[in-house]
Formats: structure tokens, C-alpha cells, sequence
């Protein structure tokens, strides 16, 4: 261990690899206060030099490595396991590699350190005239880098999509210490595999992600936030429905349940959005020019929209709206410990989903805790729901999944925005086939044959 230390500080100066227990165990312990492992130290280099060198100084110890971005993730994959399994791991910090070029106004493009966290990286874009194309609450602290290796969603989803879709080149280094990167941002550059893609959802399994090439594109002020009541999911997605053929720039589409309004209305002092209660909520945000949102409104009230649907058209009354969905995993993190599911589930299913949930959630939680609380909310836009059960055991996994195994019977995803971490590795087989682990596995045995990033974390056991 000492001999390790010493090694890291000879790479990054001793004020970088960080080993007071009570420092480390901060890091080790994820955004949920659910999972919790156990690292020797914590190590931030300031390059993607000092990164290779880190990698091979871990090698040489045969200690693995735990890339690091803000900590943000909600699965379990920033943060060691439990189990004092050999020598405990070091987490690779990446939040000294925060260094952002300047916008390249001819391609539309910037490349960002991987550490820079996503709302440095919007407010560097909109200085330039441009905007990011991925936006959610953890912004003030999820990194470029983290959000790569999840391949983040968020609330833009409908309209730019997920991070991938923002990718025009990466620099990572691998598990011996080679580094690959590729940052020109010649999109139309077609020679052979995209490791950038390759590496985007990859949850630090392959490779340390250390800088990106990222696409922006022209800034769409929001022009409307509209809060309608709906019966329920089912009628969201049709409500939605309905919106989506009517509005040219739909921003972002969110849902959100009569539990989840009612928690994020105690827990932050909000008042009734609406005046009649409902069992759930479509928030949309329009873009254009303040004239469009006036022709869009035209052209679905009053058939389309419940009569009390609440409208606001300048950016205190938007702010105003979005903090009934903004706030509401804040409000859900101040009850405790909770259980959260995020899955993917077709349009079509969502109804279907919604309707079993309750009873799936019943049977899977009896006497494990006490009586089970649900919420719904997520980005219904793009089918990814947020199923949140509050009451079971924080170390008992059956009502995860419980409802994952039903998002998988619906012909959604087990996993979604928030990726697979240690939370879902088993479950991988659900949502993909036998052949595509085996690609996978060998794709990790490649590029990691000794296992030496994030083991544990994506692929199941073999
Ligand atoms: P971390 O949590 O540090 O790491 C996440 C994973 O990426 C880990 O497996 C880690 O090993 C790996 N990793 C991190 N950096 C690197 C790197 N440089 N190279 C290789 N691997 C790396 N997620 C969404 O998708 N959409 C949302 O709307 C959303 N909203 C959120 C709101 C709140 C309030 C919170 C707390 C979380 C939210 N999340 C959301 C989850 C989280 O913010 C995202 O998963 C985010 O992408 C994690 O970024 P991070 O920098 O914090 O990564
Ligand atoms: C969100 O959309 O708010 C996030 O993904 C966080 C969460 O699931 O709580
Ligand atoms: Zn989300």
C-alpha cells in the first residue's frame, strides 16, 4: 500500500492522491447514500499523461482502478464494491482535467476535459453563442466524462438526443496505459471502428475517458412551459401525442405522478399547480420565437388541452414549473434511502406498465420495511421512467428487480439513461441476448484482459 502511494504521488504530486480514510470514504460512497465500497486512496491527475501513468502504476500493483467523475451516478458504477475482494481499489478522480477549448465556431464543435462538469460546459457554449445539446438536474457537479460513460439522457433527450448523439471524438486511455484520441471532429471521417461510440455507455469498464469532442448546436430559447393534468400515464402519452404533431420544437417532455407532485410540493413548499388534482402530469417546453409558441397553443387548446393547464411564456413562470419535476429527486433523496429503477418502456406499453406497477411493487415488497411508497416521473418523451419505491431495505434488491423484470416484459430495457453500474449487472440478460454479453465480454477481454478498470460494474459474472 505504502509502496502504491508512493508511486501515485510520484506521478501527480503528493497533494493529489488523497488517503485520510474519512477523505476517501466520502468518494467511495455514492450520490444515493446506497452503495458503498471500500478504496485505498483517491488520485486525480492533470492529464491525460498523468492518467496513462496512473493506469500503469496500478498495473504494476495489480490494483484496480475506479474511474470517478462527479459522483452523480445513481447505479453504483463511480464508487468500489463492498467486499474487501484483494487489494482495495484506487478511484481515479477526473476532476482536475477541466480544461475547455475555446468554441470551434466552423464545425460547431468544442473539445472539453473530461472533468469539466456540464454546466461550466453550457455556459462556455452559450458565451460562444451555442448551446450543449444535454441538460439534467445533476448538472452543477456530472462531468463530460461521466456523462460519456453513461451515455446520460436527460431532459433534452427528445429533442438532441442522449450523449452519444452529441460525441464527434474522444481521448481515453486504456488498461495498459495506451491512449487512444481521436478529437478532429470530422464527422464525415469514415475508417473503421468509432472508438468514441465504443467508449460512450462503456461505464469505465474499457477505458478513463480524458477529453471529448462534442457538438453544439445553435442556441432555441424556450419559448413556453405548459403543466397539464392527465389521468395517468396512458393519457400523457396520448396527450403527448397529440403535442408532438402539433409542435415543430418540442424541448423536453416530462412526466410526473399525483405521488411525485405531492412529495415535491411538501418537501420544497410549492403550491398547487393546477386547480383541480389529477393522477399525473405532462410538462412540455416549447422553443421558437415567442410568436411560434402562440401559434402552437392556437393549434391544440382548447381540444387537446385540459382547460386548467397552466401556461407560462416568460422564464420566471417556466423556472416555476420545472421545479415540480427539477426538484422532485432531491425531495425523493431527502426521505432516505431509496430504491430507484429507471427503465425504459415503448410508448404503446406505458399504460400497460404503470397499471401492474402498483401490484408488482405490493408483492415484491410485503415485510421488507414496511409499506412500500411509489413515484413515477421521467422523460415520457423517450419512454425512460423513473419508478421510485421508498419503505424496502436499501440492501434488498427484490422490488428493483421486480420492476425492471416488468419493464423487460413489455419489451422495454432494464436499464436505461442511468446505465447498468453494480446495480444491474444481472439483469443484463433481460434487455440483451446471450450473443450480444458474448460480444461484449470479448470486447472488455480485449482491451482489459486482466480486468484491471471498474470490475464489476456492466458486465454480470461470467
Ligand atoms: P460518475 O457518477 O462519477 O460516474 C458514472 C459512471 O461513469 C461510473 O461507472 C464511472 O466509473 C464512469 N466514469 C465517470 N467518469 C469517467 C471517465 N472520465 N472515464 C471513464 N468512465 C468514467 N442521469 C441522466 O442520464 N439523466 C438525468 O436527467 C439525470 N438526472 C440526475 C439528477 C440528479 C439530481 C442526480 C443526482 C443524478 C442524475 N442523473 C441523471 C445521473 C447522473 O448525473 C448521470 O449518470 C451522469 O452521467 C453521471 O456523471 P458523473 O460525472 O457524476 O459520473
Ligand atoms: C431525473 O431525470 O431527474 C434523474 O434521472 C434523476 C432521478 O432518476 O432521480
Ligand atoms: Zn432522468
Amino acid at each position: 500500500m505504502q509502496k502504491l502511494l508512493a508511486d501515485l504521488r510520484a506521478v501527480t504530486g503528493p497533494s493529489h492522491v488523497l488517503a485520510e480514510p474519512d477523505v476517501v470514504a466520502g468518494y467511495a460512497t455514492d450520490w444515493t447514500r446506497r452503495y458503498a465500497g471500500i478504496a485505498s486512496c483517491v488520485v486525480s491527475p492533470g492529464s491525460t499523461s498523468e492518467v496513462a501513468d496512473v493506469i500503469r502504476a496500478c498495473a504494476a500493483h495489480g490494483v484496480p482502478v475506479i474511474p470517478q467523475g462527479g459522483n452523480t451516478g445513481l447505479v453504483g458504477g463511480s464508487v468500489p464494491a463492498a467486499g474487501p475482494a484483494g487489494t482495495a481499489p484506487v478511484i481515479l478522480s477526473t476532476r482536475r482535467l477541466t480544461g475547455l477549448e475555446p468554441v470551434d465556431a466552423a464545425s460547431g464543435q468544442v473539445t472539453a476535459g473530461a472533468g469539466v462538469t456540464i454546466a461550466d460546459l453550457h455556459r462556455h457554449a452559450a458565451a460562444a453563442g451555442f448551446r450543449y445539446g444535454v441538460d439534467l438536474a445533476s448538472r452543477d457537479s456530472a462531468t463530460v466524462g461521466g456523462t460519456i460513460a453513461t451515455n446520460a439522457g436527460g431532459i433534452h433527450t427528445i429533442r438532441y438526443g442522449p450523449t452519444r448523439s452529441q460525441l464527434a471524438g474522444i481521448t481515453g486511455v486504456l488498461a495498459d496505459g495506451s491512449v487512444i484520441s481521436n478529437l478532429s471532429g470530422l464527422t464525415a471521417g469514415s475508417t473503421g471502428y468509432d472508438l468514441a461510440q465504443l467508449l460512450t455507455g462503456s461505464e469505465g469498464t474499457l477505458a478513463v475517458i480524458t477529453q471529448a469532442r462534442l457538438r453544439l448546436r445553435a442556441p432555441e430559447p424556450a419559448a413556453a412551459v405548459l403543466l397539464a393534468g392527465t389521468a395517468g400515464i396512458a393519457q400523457a402519452a396520448e396527450l403527448l401525442a397529440r403535442i408532438r404533431a402539433a409542435v415543430h420544437g418540442l424541448l423536453a417532455a416530462e412526466y410526473v405522478d399525483a405521488a411525485g407532485l405531492a412529495l415535491v410540493r411538501e418537501a420544497a413548499g410549492l403550491p398547487a399547480p393546477l386547480r383541480t388534482a389529477y393522477q399525473g402530469y405532462l410538462l412540455a417546453e416549447l422553443t421558437g420565437p415567442a410568436g411560434d409558441a402562440d401559434i402552437y397553443l392556437q393549434r391544440l387548446a382548447p381540444a387537446a388541452l385540459p382547460p386548467d393547464t397552466a401556461i407560462a411564456q416568460d422564464a420566471g413562470g417556466m423556472a416555476a414549473l420545472w421545479a415540480y419535476r427539477e426538484r422532485l429527486t432531491e425531495a425523493i433523496a431527502a426521505t432516505g434511502i431509496p430504491h430507484k429503477i429507471d427503465v425504459a418502456v415503448p410508448a404503446g406499453e406505458l399504460g400497460a406498465f404503470c397499471a401492474e406497477l402498483g401490484d408488482v411493487v405490493r408483492e415484491a415488497g410485503p415485510g421488507r420495511g414496511g409499506p412500500a411508497r411509489l413515484i413515477v416521473f421521467g422523460h415520457i418523451g423517450v419512454g425512460n421512467l423513473h419508478v421510485n419505491v421508498l419503505g424496502p431495505d436499501p440492501a434488498d434488491t427484490e422490488v428493483d428487480a421486480a420492476v425492471a423484470r416488468l419493464a423487460a416484459a413489455h419489451g422495454g430495457s432494464a436499464a436505461a439513461e442511468h446505465g447498468v453500474g453494480r446495480a444491474k449487472t444481472g439483469w443484463l440478460g433481460w434487455t440483451r441476448s446471450a450473443a450480444e454479453i458474448s460480444a461484449m465480454r470479448s470486447i472488455k477481454s480485449a482491451l482489459d484482459p486482466v480486468g484491471l478498470l471498474n470490475p464489476g460494474v456492466l458486465l454480470p459474472p461470467p
